[in-house]
Order: structure tokens, then C-alpha cells, then sequence
């Protein structure tokens, strides 16, 4: 396998960066996870708006032009020989003594891509059984909607749910409302057959998967709306799922060991799972 890594593809057993790297010493650095199938990747164009927000917000500068950055993800994509998985890019504030005040403007940011095969018919066969899901207080930042790699509170409550024999958690706010998964948007279906997912200003990180999913939605003439939900509201729905750019639409059977409609992923999300790639760019 290879990594790209400050401008050199590099064998990535022997990837690294340096010691004062900002991302290593402070999480000060963004990241982006695409999908890849037939070669290709799914949403990059949102994917790399995205990715131009989160630096924008943190003042970092983005570390080459886009139809650059676009190169050496192909590349690295080319040079690891995937057709289906994932590419992962990361970018940080770059290399400098340690100490919290940005470093000089000229410091250059690092930038860390990596790419890996993932054969789909692991998420098909996860979403044919569907997963659980624990429910955890949300005690993250202020600013999710900045896709860093600070991502301790994420790690403490996916890994608090697989000790509990789920995969995912959701994070849930002080007024009792679901706002995301550690790795994924959370969406409920109402026994009415609408779709609820919480509303992308506040909370939560706009994940590209949902906003595809919302044209999915539109295509197959589901209504959607957008409102935060409870963890109750969640229990008494007909269906639940997550979504995010690893395995798109996954069905959430069980939520804090409860069994959601009839502990089987359902058909709304079956067929929103069948739809998106059509819609995906
Ligand atoms: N996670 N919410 C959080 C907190 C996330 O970390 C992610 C993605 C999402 C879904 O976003 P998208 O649909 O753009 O993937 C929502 C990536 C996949 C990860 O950390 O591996």
C-alpha cells in the first residue's frame, strides 16, 4: 500500500509525519472520508467543499489548488488499485514548535492521503442485518459542523458502544433530542412514513450522504422533514438508519437494547440504499 504524505507517495508502512505535526500535537487539522466505486469517487465535489468550509472556518490554508488536491487523490486511488473503498484525506495546521498561537503564515499545512479497498459486499451484509445503537449524552464542542480530527468524544462513544454489543451511538443533547452518530447522521422513520433527520445548522455535521439522501428521498417521493427527534420518538419508530459516507444507509434494528418495528432494516431504507447510487455523482 501507499500513502501520499507532504508531497512524496511513500510505502504506508513507512508513512509518517513529523513529531510537531499541529494535527498530532493539538488535533488542529481537518479531514474528509470519500467513498470510491468503480474507481471512481462518489460526491467529490461536495466532499471538497466541504473540505474548503472546515479549513475556511479554522483559518487553515487549503494546502495545494483543488485540481491539485484532485490529482493526488486519484493518484493515490490509481497507485493502491482500489476500485471499491474508501479515500482518506487529512490536513493540519502543519509542522512548528509546540506552542497553542498559530504558527507563522508561511508554516505550510500538511496534507496526509491515504486510500484502501473495502469489498461492498461487507456493508451489503450489514445492512441486510441492520446494527444496534446506544444512546450517549452529546458532550462534544460547540462546533461539529467543522469536520476536525478532534475526535476524542466520537472515540469514547463508538467504542462505549461496541462494549455494549452495538456499532454505532448516538449522541443525544441536553434537551433529551438526538443529534448524530459518532461517525454518522441519524434519520428515523415515522410510523406515518415520513422521514426525520435534524436539521444541519445546529449540532451536527452536514454529512454529504444525507444531503444525497434528501434527493434520494425527493426521487422516490418520500417526505422528509427536517426537526430534531427524540431518543423516545426514535424508540417508537418504524424505522430507523444512519448514513455516512462508509457504507451510505445502514439500518438501525435496536436503539439502548430496544427492538425498533420489527427488528428487521425496513423498506424505506432498503429502497433509499437501492436509489442512491443513481443520485450520487
Ligand atoms: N464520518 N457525522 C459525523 C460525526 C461524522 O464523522 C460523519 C462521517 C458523518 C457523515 O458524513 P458523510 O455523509 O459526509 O460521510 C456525520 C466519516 C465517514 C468518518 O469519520 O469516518
Amino acid at each position: 500500500r501507499i500513502a501520499y504524505v507532504n508531497g512524496s507517495y511513500v510505502a504506508h508502512a513507512e508513512a509518517g509525519v513529523h513529531v510537531e505535526d499541529r494535527g498530532y500535537q493539538f488535533g488542529d487539522g481537518v479531514y474528509e472520508v470519500c467513498e470510491v466505486r468503480g474507481g471512481h469517487m462518489v460526491d467529490e465535489r461536495r466532499h471538497m467543499a466541504r473540505l474548503v468550509r472546515s479549513l475556511g472556518e479554522l483559518r487553515i490554508r487549503l494546502p495545494m489548488s483543488l485540481a491539485a488536491l484532485g490529482v493526488v487523490l486519484r493518484q493515490t486511488i490509481a497507485r493502491n488499485r482500489v476500485r471499491d473503498g474508501l479515500v482518506y484525506l487529512q490536513v493540519t495546521r502543519g509542522v512548528a514548535r509546540r506552542d497553542h498561537y498559530f504558527p507563522d503564515a508561511a508554516t505550510p499545512p500538511s496534507l496526509v492521503v491515504t486510500a484502501r479497498s473495502v469489498d461492498p459486499a461487507k456493508g451489503e451484509a450489514v445492512a441486510g442485518q441492520g446494527i444496534a445503537v446506544i444512546t450517549v449524552p452529546d458532550n462534544r464542542w460547540e462546533r461539529v459542523d467543522i469536520k476536525t480530527i478532534g475526535l476524542l468524544p466520537n472515540v469514547l462513544a463508538k467504542e462505549a458502544a461496541k462494549q455494549a454489543g452495538a456499532r454505532e451511538a448516538w449522541f443525544v443533547d441536553a434537551s433529551g433530542h438526538v443529534t448524530e452518530g459518532g461517525s454518522t447522521n441519524a434519520w428515523i422513520v415515522t410510523p406515518e412514513g415520513r422521514l426525520i433527520t435534524r436539521p444541519a445548522e445546529s449540532g451536527i455535521l452536514r454529512g454529504i450522504t444525507r444531503t444525497v439522501m434528501m434527493e434520494v428521498a425527493e426521487k422516490l417521493q418520500l417526505r422528509v422533514e427536517e426537526r430534531p427527534f427524540t431518543v423516545a420518538e426514535a424508540l417508537g419508530a418504524r424505522e430507523a438508519f444512519v448514513t455516512s459516507a462508509t457504507n451510505f444507509a445502514t439500518p438501525v434494528v435496536r436503539i439502548d437494547g430496544q427492538t425498533i418495528g420489527d427488528g428487521r432494516p425496513g423498506p424505506v431504507v432498503r429502497a433509499l440504499r437501492e436509489n442512491f447510487h443513481q443520485v450520487a455523482e
